[in-house]
C-alpha cells in the first residue's frame, strides 16, 4: 500500500491549478442516463471515484470515451452516451465502494421507469441514510420497495409525475436525485428546502444545457417543468472549492502564499471568510484567488452547516490549521455524527484537541512533530497532510487511497510550490 512521506517545515509559494470538483463530477456523470444523445463533460478530475462511476455507468449500458484536454485545459474530457439502458441495477460491490452510486437511482427511474440500487450502508463518518432520496421519488409517484439490501423503485404507468418534494432538512444527495428525476417527470415539481451547494447549481446548469427547465437556481426552492426528453450537451465541471480551500489552508499553515488558479471565489464564501478570520489575506489574481499568511494564525469558532455556511468537507483541514493557532478554537460538526477521526492522529503529532460530542476544542500549540499517521476518510487524510507540511521532521500518511479519491495529483501539485513530499510504495 502507498504512503505519502512529507518532510515538513517548508514555506509553500507559487501557483496550484485547481481541478474539477469531485462532488460536482459525481452528480454530472449520471446525467448521461437522462438522454440517448451524447453528454460531453469537460474538466473532469482524474480521480479514482470518477473512474469507478464511469465503470458503473458502463455496466448500465452507457458508453464512455475519454479524450485528452486541450493544451490550455486541465482535467479530462469524457463523452458518455446512453443510447440504450442495458441494465437498471447498481450492484452492491460498486455501491459499497462509492456512496455516490446512489445518484443513478433518480435518473434511471426517470428514463426507464425502474431502478434497483444497492443500499450504500454506513461509512466511516456516520450512518448516512438515504430515506430522503426515497421519499423524494415517492413524491413523484414512484413505488419503493426495500429487499435484500436493495432499493427497488418503480415509476407509475406513464412515468414519474411532478409533485411537491419538501425536505425536512437539507440533503445534497437527495436534492440531486430529486432534481435528476424531476426533469423528465410529467408536469411541475417543486423541491422545497433544497440544498444550495454550488454543486447543485452546477448540476442544474448542466441539466438546463440538456434542455431541462429549472427555476430558482441558488435558492432553496427549485421549480422544475418536466420535459418529455432531454438532449445531449457539452458542459465543464466547476472548480473544486474543497480542493481550493484545502490548499488555502496549506498556504496559511506553512506561512506561505499560494495562487489557486481556477478557484471560484463566489463558491467559497464561508471558507474564504474563515481564512481571513484566521489571519490570512485573500486577494484576487487573474483567473483565481491568492491566499497568503500574514503573521500568526488566529483561533476561530466555526460550525459546519449546509451552504452557504461552513462546509463539513473543510472541517478537518481547518482543524489542522488551527492546531497551530495562537489561542483556543471551537469547531462544531453538525452534519455528521462521527467526523473527528483525524483528532487522535493529529494528537499523535502534538496537537491539543478535546472532543466533546459534536464539538472539538482545539488549543493552539507552538509546533507539530512529524509521525506516522493514517485516516479513515478523504478529508481527514488531507488534514494529516496539512499537519505534516507544517510539522518538524517526517510525517508518513498511510491509506493513500483515500486521498486519491479526492485530490488529483496531490504530491505533484504540492512539490511544485516547494513542499518536500513524495509517494512511497510498499511494493
Ligand atoms: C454531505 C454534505 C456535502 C459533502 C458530502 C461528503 C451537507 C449538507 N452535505 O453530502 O456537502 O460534500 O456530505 O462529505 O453538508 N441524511 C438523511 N437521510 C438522507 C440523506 C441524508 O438523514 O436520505 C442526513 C445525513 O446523514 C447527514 C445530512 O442528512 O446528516 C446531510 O446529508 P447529505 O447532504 O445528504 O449528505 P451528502 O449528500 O453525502
Amino acid at each position: 500500500m502507498d504512503r505519502i512521506i512529507i518532510r515538513g517545515g517548508k514555506r509553500l509559494e507559487g501557483r496550484i491549478p485547481i481541478s474539477g470538483a469531485k462532488n460536482a463530477a459525481l452528480t454530472l456523470l449520471p446525467c448521461a442516463l437522462l438522454t440517448d444523445e451524447p453528454l460531453t463533460l469537460r474538466n473532469l478530475p482524474r480521480l479514482a471515484d470518477v473512474d469507478s462511476f464511469g465503470h458503473l455507468l458502463n455496466q448500465l449500458g452507457v458508453s464512455t470515451t475519454v479524450e485528452g484536454a486541450k493544451p490550455d485545459e486541465f482535467g479530462r474530457v469524457m463523452t458518455l452516451r446512453a443510447s440504450n439502458i442495458a441494465s437498471t441495477t447498481a450492484p452492491y460491490d460498486i455501491v459499497r465502494k462509492m456512496r455516490a452510486s446512489i445518484l443513478v437511482l433518480g435518473p434511471l427511474v426517470a428514463r426507464t421507469g425502474e431502478a434497483t440500487v444497492s443500499l450504500p450502508g454506513g461509512c466511516a463518518i456516520g450512518t448516512r441514510p438515504v430515506d430522503l432520496h426515497l421519499r423524494a421519488l415517492e413524491a413523484l409517484g414512484a413505488e419503493i420497495e426495500i429487499a435484500a439490501g436493495y432499493v427497488k423503485a418503480k415509476a407509475p404507468p406513464g412515468g414519474l409525475r411532478g409533485g411537491t418534494i419538501s425536505f425536512p432538512f437539507v440533503s445534497v444527495g437527495a436534492t440531486e436525485n430529486a432534481l435528476m428525476a424531476a426533469v423528465l417527470a410529467n408536469g411541475t415539481t417543486v423541491i422545497e428546502n433544497a440544498a444550495r451547494e454550488p454543486e447543485i447549481t452546477d448540476l442544474a446548469e448542466c441539466l438546463i444545457a440538456m434542455g431541462a427547465q429549472i427555476d430558482g437556481l441558488r435558492t432553496d426552492t427549485l421549480t422544475i417543468e418536466g420535459q418529455p426528453r432531454l438532449h445531449g450537451a457539452t458542459y465543464a465541471v466547476m472548480a473544486d472549492r474543497i480542493e481550493a480551500g484545502s490548499y488555502a489552508c496549506a498556504a496559511i499553515i506553512t506561512g506561505g502564499s499560494l495562487d489557486l488558479i481556477g478557484a471560484r471565489k463566489d463558491t467559497m464564501p464561508s471558507i474564504l471568510s474563515g481564512l481571513a478570520d484566521a489571519g490570512g489575506i485573500v486577494e484576487d489574481v487573474p483567473n483565481g484567488v491568492r491566499v497568503r499568511a500574514d503573521g500568526g494564525i488566529r483561533p476561530l469558532s466555526i460550525s459546519t452547516a449546509p451552504y452557504p455556511a461552513f462546509p463539513t468537507d473543510m472541517q478537518a483541514q481547518f482543524m489542522a490549521m488551527l492546531t497551530l493557532a495562537e489561542g483556543t478554537s471551537l469547531l462544531t460538526e453538525t452534519i455528521f455524527e462521527n467526523r473527528y477521526m483525524h483528532v487522535p492522529e493529529l494528537a499523535r503529532m502534538g496537537a491539543d484537541i478535546e472532543v466533546r460530542g459534536r464539538a472539538a476544542v482545539v488549543r493552539g500549540v507552538d509546533k507539530l512533530l512529524g509521525a506516522p499517521v493514517m485516516a479513515t476518510d478523504l478529508r481527514a487524510s488531507m488534514s494529516l497532510v496539512l499537519a505534516g507540511l507544517a510539522a518538524e521532521g517526517e510525517t508518513q500518511v498511510g491509506r493513500v487511497y483515500h486521498l486519491d479519491r479526492g485530490y488529483e495529483r496531490l504530491e505533484e501539485k504540492l512539490q511544485a510550490v516547494g513542499a518536500d513530499i513524495e509517494r512511497a510504495s510498499d511494493g
